[in-house]
């Protein structure tokens, strides 16, 4: 128990590093002041271009695939213990201590904690959210739905990480709010990504 729990709070400190923050800031940019004000890495994308979105990406899903690999090499997916680490990764990552316990929406991150735990749900979110995000161009969209339905296609397998991945989307739409009302009064900010890419 005692170490399970030291694994969960050192999940929470690798969730907290605001790598959406860190890698703008090294062209001198605060994402904070930029289109949405968010700190993740679509807004990094939007505001800084392919390279620099997609690095700010990578890490924060790195911050929930490494808690997660571990957890799953100590104790298996069968256990709870890699679900708590992921989402107190993601809880890090969304209510940073370096950010004045502001932070992102945490889509990255569990990505991340799908590939570790259920690859096949890393890949499901994918098939879903390339489609909707390439179609109608709102990242939030793709990300709010794609969440979900992962949530929900793997209570078929394992409804102990069914459970966390449906937390994880319920705490990532509450981060989505300001988008959801935007998407409701066609105001959400659009991402390009492949003109972006192709820049
Ligand atoms: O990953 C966050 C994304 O779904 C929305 O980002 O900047 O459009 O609020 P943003």
């Amino acid at each position: 128990i005692l170490s399970a729990s030291l694994l969960i709070i050192i999940s929470y400190f690798i969730g907290t590093i605001p790598f959406s923050f860190i890698v703008p800031k090294l062209k001198g940019i605060d994402v904070r002041k930029k289109g949405s004000g968010n700190v993740g890495g679509t807004n990094v994308l939007r505001n800084l271009g392919f390279g620099y979105g997609l690095t700010a990406m990578v890490l924060d899903c790195l911050k929930g695939l490494m808690p997660g690999f571990v957890g799953v090499m100590i104790y298996t997916n069968e256990s709870w213990i890699p679900y708590l680490m992921i989402l107190a990764a993601v809880l890090g990552h969304d209510y940073s201590v370096f950010l004045k316990f502001k932070g992102g929406k945490g889509v990255a991150t569990t990505v991340g904690g799908y590939i570790s735990t259920h690859p096949l749900s890393g890949f499901i979110f994918f098939l879903i959210w390339f489609p909707i995000a390439f179609k109608t161009k709102y990242v939030s969209l793709a990300s709010i739905t794609s969440m979900f339905v992962v949530a929900i296609l793997v209570f078929i397998f394992d409804y102990k990480a069914a459970i966390i991945y449906l937390i994880l989307a319920g705490i990532s739409a509450y981060k989505h709010r300001s988008n959801i009302k935007r998407l409701i009064n066609g105001e959400e900010n659009k991402t390009d990504i492949l003109n972006i890419m192709s820049k």
